[in-house]
């Protein structure tokens, strides 16, 4: 299941005006960017463009989307331009620095000077920290951070809560174990930001030593009386307590040393024999791609969730989207009320 029986669990007697928090022309460099009422509202969006495929077709028809990816992606940049795509707009951009004007020394806030005269949206890409906030600065038109280095990565935290909603219907009150490579995975530092605003969260941090979580995220966690963290390296031990087991790849491209990397990116491998330590309802979830950090054959098990994780991604995008241009989902507004009535 994806995105379907949410939102309702999550803020059953939330009022009408939270719903409707405008998000029309907002950059989102991280979550806290916007309200959890907004994320909220993005979340019940998500499920009502899964089903209303149709309805939603030209909610964004005469708009572009720019995607300008300075490091490579998959999922990340396909997800985005499908969404535009399957929400009537267009798409323009360049995959990979060295195609564009940065391969010339130009820089970023020159390029998004650019861009903004061509398109209604950017979501942006690149390998250093801050870019994205130095890119939705320059902008006049919305800019989305795709992962800006090691530091964060917003969207993807969207399809995380889309696919924790739809698999325990609810994002709270869970123990959530984050496993590989914490220093340098983006995913999971945008995940710990955002789920300390909504609180009640257990986190089982498991790396080791030379890849602990940065301190800054740790603040995080230590800011809200509601959550709790414990650092640990081995994941034999703390299985069998999780709700959510999070893998992360050991982001090589981050290295300064190869030997360092080659050393550390088979400490974790999740394999079947693990998973018969956990509980039958643990979800493991991944953003992909993987190396190695996953067997293949836990594909198969009901627990993996991380495929799951690739459509609420491409769902949450077309929320956003949709957003932060300022066009409403047909019938969307409608249905809210009727629901705020019920
Ligand atoms: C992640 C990323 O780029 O940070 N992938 C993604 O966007 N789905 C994780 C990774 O590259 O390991």
């Amino acid at each position: 299941m994806s995105v379907e029986r949410f939102a309702d669990h999550i803020f059953p007697s939330s009022p009408a005006t939270s719903r409707s928090e405008d998000l029309k022309g907002t950059s989102v460099v991280t979550l806290d960017d916007i309200s959890t009422a907004q994320i909220t509202e993005l979340l019940h969006k998500a499920r009502y463009i899964d089903t209303h495929r149709a309805r939603v077709a030209h909610t964004c028809d005469g708009r572009v989307l720019a995607t300008l990816f300075y490091e490579p992606s998959t999922r990340t940049r396909l997800s985005f331009e499908t969404a535009m795509l399957r929400l009537g707009g267009q798409v323009i951009g360049f995959a990979g620095a060295q195609l564009s004007s940065a391969s010339k020394g130009e820089s970023i806030s020159d390029t998004l000077k650019t861009v903004s005269n061509y398109v209604d949206v950017v979501a942006m890409r690149h390998p250093k920290e801050g870019a994205a906030l130095v890119a939705s600065r320059a902008a006049s038109v919305p800019v989305i951070n795709a992962g800006d280095g090691g530091h964060m990565h917003p969207t993807q935290t969207l399809a995380d809560l889309a696919t924790l909603q739809s698999r325990f219907d609810r994002i709270t009150d869970l123990t959530i174990g984050l496993c590989g490579d914490l220093t340098f995975g983006r995913t999971v530092h945008s995940l710990i930001e955002t789920l300390c605003r909504f609180g009640h969260v257990r986190f089982v941090l498991i790396s080791p030593d030379e890849l602990t979580m940065p301190q800054y995220v740790l603040d995080r966690i230590d800011a809200n009386p509601t959550c709790s963290y414990t650092e640990v390296s081995d994941l034999v031990d703390v299985i069998g307590d999780l709700d959510v087991l999070y893998m992360t790849r050991v982001q090589k491209e981050r290295f300064f040393n190869e030997d360092d990397y080659l050393r550390l990116r088979d400490t974790y491998i999740l394999d079947e024999a693990k998973l018969k330590l956990a509980k039958p309802s643990m979800a493991v979830l991944h953003p992909l791609p993987r190396v190695n950090e996953i067997a293949v054959d836990v594909d198969s098990d009901p627990r993996a969730a991380y495929f799951e994780q690739v459509k609420n991604g491409m769902l949450m995008r077309m929320a956003l989207e949709s957003s932060v241009v300022g066009d409403a989902l047909p019938g969307y507004e409608s249905q809210v009320k009727k629901e705020v009535r019920v």
